[in-house]
């Protein structure tokens, strides 16, 4: 590859980079996350691993502008995010998927994924067919309520929300919490497929570690508000899975 065209490569990779440098975050008095950085690069999928308590929802709150962050810098496509409220950047293309789903109890499955569609610049009002693709159950529940969803289908319906709003970067926070095994190998499916065929950027907290090895390329391990270790997922040691993620 020639120089010219070498540069040109790396700005486009820089360009899509989602990073965080130097995060400090507190609740009040208490200091949580501590001079993190963390960098995801474009189309791969980042698991942020961790034992209870250490930090890993607070970090996707700083990311996505639903916890204020006490120094630091959060950029996304080279440009800053950290002044921006969590509504400007999702139209930045950042999507969330929070702990514990948080979909709309008393809205039919179609109303909560429009939602969705209501931040998508496209303005479409019609749920695409592509997202019901996805995720078969929600159509043929379409009209129910959110709130008569069985756990699993609740979070197939946070993450069809999510996606929605075509996002560049999709953040999950530990979507398979709870939820039956054949659930979860279908939402590690849909997962795959988004990073590896649609190239869309993926970061998910996750507690369990055979899922996070099956769908992650990337590692990142929170300990006490610090990141402690992050790599390639291939390079996930058993020694470092002993040292901070046994429990
Ligand atoms: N709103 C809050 N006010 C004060 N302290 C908080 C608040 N939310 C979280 N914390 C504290 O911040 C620390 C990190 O919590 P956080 O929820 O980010 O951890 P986590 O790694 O996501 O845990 P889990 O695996 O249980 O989801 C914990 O000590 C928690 O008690
Ligand atoms: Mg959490």
């Amino acid at each position: 590859m020639c120089k010219r065209t070498q540069t040109y490569v790396a700005c486009i990779w820089e360009s899509k980079v989602l990073q965080a440098r130097k995060l400090n975050q507190h609740y009040g008095d208490s200091h949580i996350l501590w001079d993190i950085d963390f960098h995801v690069e474009p189309g791969s999928c980042t698991c942020v691993l961790g034992r209870n308590g250490v930090g890993k929802t607070t970090l996707m709150d700083c990311i996505v502008g639903l916890n204020a962050i006490s120094s630091g810098d959060i950029s996304y496509s080279g440009e800053t995010l950290t002044k921006l409220s969590a509504a400007q950047r999702v139209r930045h293309g950042i999507a969330y998927v929070p702990q514990g789903r948080q979909i709309f109890p008393l809205l039919s499955v179609e109303e909560n994924i429009q939602t969705g569609l209501l931040m998508n610049a496209k303005s479409r009002t019609v749920v695409p067919q592509h997202l019901y693709d996805m995720f078969p159950v929600l159509e043929s529940m379409k009209s129910r309520r959110g709130g008569d969803l069985s756990g699993g289908q609740q979070q197939q319906l946070a993450i069809a929300r999510a996606l929605a709003l075509d996002p560049k970067v999709l953040i999950l926070d530990e979507p398979t919490e709870g939820i039956q095994p054949n659930i979860v190998e279908e939402i590690g499916d849909v997962i795959r497929t988004l990073h590896t065929e649609h190239k869309l950027t993926v970061v998910i907290v996750e507690q369990k570690l055979a899922f996070a090895r099956r769908i992650g390329t990337h590692f990142v391990i929170l300990e006490r508000g610090r990141k402690v270790a992050d790599g390639p997922m291939s390079e996930l040691s058993d020694e470092i899975v002993s040292k901070y993620l046994t429990v």
